[in-house]
């Protein structure tokens, strides 16, 4: 049993394997966050909560000379607005009145098995063997009749905890939701770090660690997409908690538009951290019986450091985000034609490319951006979804067929929720761009975006998608956005504005859904220039996503590194490319960009037609490797060894039963006269003993872990090496 009720009603105690989670309901009906952490008994603590007459933290009325309680200390579960609690604040409602405010207090409880389904918005499931319980919390408003109801999603053995809020109104009159986020708590006590995971287009995802101060330290997206900015993910942990040691907390958010997360320690040094839908571009009419639901965040603890945090949300995203066939199923090595050629090619070319795929091992084309409309360049095109039978020497049926026919799979590029000025779409429907009236929009990479808040736009896209797919041979697909959201007002008749970038949100989850319900077999893999929607959202319906547009292997490296502390390695798409790099004018060796890019969803995206005999025979015996290493790399467990900023980067490939490890070391920096370079390699199992056919040697588990791999003593910059460590029968 993972949750129980105690104090008669008045503690909440969720308990998973190795963290427990308290929350209790005060005298004054005030839900309050009173533990997470490591797992201790389900013992009451609301006598932790510390009660003192403090200045400017006012009392509830009803409290009358008690001065001791103040909504404004008090450790929240989720904080209300405007009623004396001056933190920032989970929930605000406009009423009818003019008044703002959320003065919340708690009513009942439910237990449930199973999850709560949020309609329209992608969520983590459970299975029979990984089962969920969930616990309702209802706290009502005080002055209005409207309830919220907290849902705790608890996966016992995962150590997991999904949160999300449920708002029904249940009076006569609308009310405006003005604020609403999925998941706030207040840690009573201690010094807290925040990492985040920062960037831009081509360079996503680099961790940042700040302590959690007075000062708000918080990360947001108001581009409509989670962003190559800011990942919709935080750590919380201690000051002292690395890979392998101390208290660490990941919040993560199953939603790809805009966002806030943040921390912010209070005047008695209690911590509040906060997740949710961006504020900003957020105000939902709540008609009366109406309910809206928020996305959800997951949350796990580990006491063990970084890596035990990795793990299990890596776990969570492969059985409980992740959905369909391809989840675990061998996805096959892929030529994609972008960096191959642009938007430069005909049949021939294509048809070359896959020839010489085919000649490698390759398995399946990807026929990337430039195939319909009017699309020479990125002028043009967007939103005619139809295939430019002159450019591809005939029909794309034709075209996948023949790719078929050379024994390859074949894959094709969409970018559904754009539209081109210049393009037929835009021409019969100008109105379903995102544009404020008397306003020129802003033009992205020359495109406008479509309102995808109107059913209409919607059902346009699945008409003309399904088309794709049922009149050509297609076995996947990679759905790019390639610009941020902006000029968000809808045209549609009934549109409330403040309404829009959610509805828009919801739109694209419901294309989503509906594509992947029909096309079940079909391989999703998402993209936003890159990295720029890696979010839990986009998981739920793409087993990958392009990791970024920058495949340049020593950039790919600590993009990798950075993704890797929520999401698992079998959703990275990684490919190798050519030299000098197309995105940084780096050159890498071939088998160190190999190397990089099988960490992840492995293909390549190179022009296959003009390599040499020598590059072509390196490659073969790539795939060949890649066959090999395949089963570790795609469900072998993924340890950082090293950070970057150092000489070299490592990390590490492990089975489940730790009978394999798959080492690699890639050299960052040169040196005169180097400092030999030397690996510890981590979870082996210490009693048995290992062979490294790289280094021809056995020993134990123990001495591999502690006495480490010596790497070629003088390596040269961005050389790399891979051990393969397997236990001796
Ligand atoms: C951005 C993507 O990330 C690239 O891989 C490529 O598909 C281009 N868009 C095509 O326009």
């Amino acid at each position: 049993m993972a949750i129980h009720v105690i104090e008669n009603g008045k503690v909440f105690h969720l308990q998973t394997a190795h963290s427990s989670y308290q929350i209790g309901v005060d005298a004054y009906g005030y839900l309050l966050h009173l533990w997470y952490g490591s797992r201790i008994p389900a013992e009451p603590l609301l006598d932790l909560v510390c009660k003192a007459d403090i200045g400017f933290s006012g009392n509830p009325y009803e409290a009358d000379l008690d001065r001791t309680t103040s909504p404004d200390t008090l450790p929240m579960e989720f904080a209300g607005y405007g009623c004396g609690d001056f933190r920032e604040s989970s929930i605000a409602f406009l009423f009818p009145d003019g008044s703002k405010a959320a003065d919340l207090r708690y009513q009942s409880y439910e237990v449930l098995s199973g999850t709560v389904e949020l309609p329209g918005l992608p969520s983590a499931y459970d299975t029979p063997e990984e089962p969920c319980e969930t616990l309702i919390l209802t706290l009502q408003e005080k002055a209005s009749p409207v309830t919220v109801d907290l849902i705790y999603g608890v996966y016992e053995q995962q150590d997991v905890i999904t949160r999300s809020v449920r708002v029904t109104n249940h009076g006569q009159e609308k009310i405006l939701l003005d604020r609403c986020l999925s998941c706030s708590m207040d840690f009573m006590e201690g010094e807290l770090d925040m990492i985040t995971f920062s960037g831009r287009h081509i360079m996503e995802r680099t961790p940042e660690r700040v302590p959690v101060t007075h000062a708000r330290s918080e990360i947001c997206s108001l581009r409509g997409m989670s962003s190559h900015q800011e990942n919709p993910a935080l750590i919380l942990c201690r000051p002292e908690t690395d890979e392998t040691h101390g208290d660490c907390y990941g919040l993560a958010f199953v939603y790809s538009g805009s966002f806030m997360a943040g921390a912010q320690m209070d005047q008695r040094g209690q911590t509040r951290v906060n997740m949710g839908l961006h504020p900003e571009q957020f105000c939902w009419r709540l008609q009366p019986e109406e309910t809206f639901y928020t996305p959800q965040v997951v949350i796990t603890y580990s006491g063990e450091g970084f890596d035990t945090l990795s793990q299990q949300f890596h776990h969570m995203v492969k059985e409980h985000i992740c959905r369909g066939e391809w989840v675990h199923k061998r996805r096959p090595v892929l030529i994609n034609s972008w960096e191959a050629a642009y938007f430069h090619f005909n049949r021939e070319k294509i048809l070359e490319l896959g020839r010489c795929a085919k000649e490698l091992g390759v398995e399946m084309l990807v026929l990337d951006d430039g195939w319909f409309g009017k699309r020479e360049d990125d002028f043009s095109g967007l939103g005619d979804w139809t295939e430019n039978q002159q450019k591809l020497g005939g029909s794309l049926c034709s075209l996948a067929e023949e790719i078929h026919k050379l024994g390859l799979k074949f894959g094709l590029w969409v970018e559904p929720e754009m539209i081109s000025e210049d393009s037929d779409l835009y021409r019969a429907h100008p109105d379903w761009a995102l544009t404020v009236p008397d306003r020129k929009p802003i033009r992205a990479r020359y495109q406008l975006v479509l309102d995808m808040s109107r059913e209409e736009v919607v059902e346009y896209l699945y008409q003309n998608l399904c088309r794709l797919l049922d009149d050509a041979p297609i076995d996947y697909i990679k759905w790019d956005f390639n610009r941020s959201v902006c000029d968000v007002f809808s045209r549609a008749e009934k549109a409330f504005q403040g309404e829009t970038a959610h509805r828009w949100m919801l739109g694209t989850y419901s294309l989503l859904a509906r594509l992947t319900a029909r096309y079940p077999k079909l391989l999703l893999e998402t993209c936003s220039g890159g990295g720029g929607r890696f979010d839990l959202g986009m998981m739920c319906y793409s087993p990958q996503i392009w990791c970024s547009d920058n495949t340049d292997a020593v950039c790919r490296m600590q993009i990798q590194y950075g993704t890797s502390f929520f999401y698992p390695t079998s959703t990275m798409a990684s490919h190798v490319s050519v030299c000098p790099n197309h995105q940084t004018g780096r050159t890498v060796p071939l088998e160190t960009r190999f190397n990089v890019a099988m960490t992840g969803a492995f293909g390549y995206e190179m022009d296959f037609t003009r390599l040499t005999e020598e590059e072509k025979q390196a490659i073969r015996e790539q795939i060949e490797t890649y066959n090999e290493l395949e089963p570790i790399l795609r469900e072998g467990s993924y340890h950082r060894l090293t950070r970057p900023g150092g000489r070299w980067m490592s990390w590490e490939f492990l089975t489940e039963k730790a009978e394999k490890a798959l080492v690699f070391a890639v050299v960052t920096e040169s040196e005169g006269n180097a400092v030999p370079i030397r690996i510890h390699p981590r979870g082996l199992d210490p009693e048995k003993r290992y062979f490294c056919a790289e280094l021809n040697r056995v020993c134990s588990g123990q001495t591999w872990i502690q006495a480490g791999i010596l790497v070629d003593p003088t390596p040269s910059q961005y050389e790399s090496k891979r051990f393969l460590l397997q236990v001796v029968k």
